[in-house]
């Protein structure tokens, strides 16, 4: 049915609170937020053992590329807090491996956990050394 979803509250919502003051940046922490209540979507479904993995695989994925794309922008505009951005980024780059296995593992048991993990650490992200570059790359005409 197709009400189904509507009842659905997602785990994470996006707010204003979150926002690092750049369009692009904000849409690319959507699209993870997206990720993340897919997967919690997913998971009371009879195909979740085979969906979990896919929809991590693409959560990866596109933090991989997120992650690139912040550094990529801070490096061409001179962003002095670069190499600290990049040691959180790669804190968490180590973590996904071992997210990695679990998730192959066993894909339903331990969602619960990875979800907690990928909430606190993006919710943590956003908020903190994210929303340094903002202001900077503002001024220097990102949007
Ligand atoms: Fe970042
Ligand atoms: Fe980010």
């Amino acid at each position: 049915m197709g009400t189904k979803r509507e009842l659905k509250m997602p785990i994470l919502q996006w707010s204003e609170k979150y926002s690092v003051g750049l369009k692009t940046f904000d849409d690319e922490h959507r699209k993870l937020i997206g990720f993340i209540n897919d997967l919690c979507d997913i998971v009371s479904t009879e195909n979740a053992a085979v969906e979990i993995p896919k929809i991590f695989n693409s959560l990866v994925e596109f933090t991989l590329y997120h992650f690139v794309h912040e550094e990529e922008t801070m490096r061409e505009h001179g962003f002095l807090g670069l190499p600290e951005h990049i040691l959180e980024h790669n804190k968490i780059r180590d973590r996904v491996a071992d997210m990695i296995v679990k998730v192959i593992s066993d894909p339903v048991g331990e969602l619960d956990d990875l979800v907690t993990l990928l909430i606190d650490w993006l919710e943590d992200h956003m908020n903190t050394v994210d929303k340094e570059y903002g202001p900077f790359l503002k001024e220097k005409g990102i949007s």
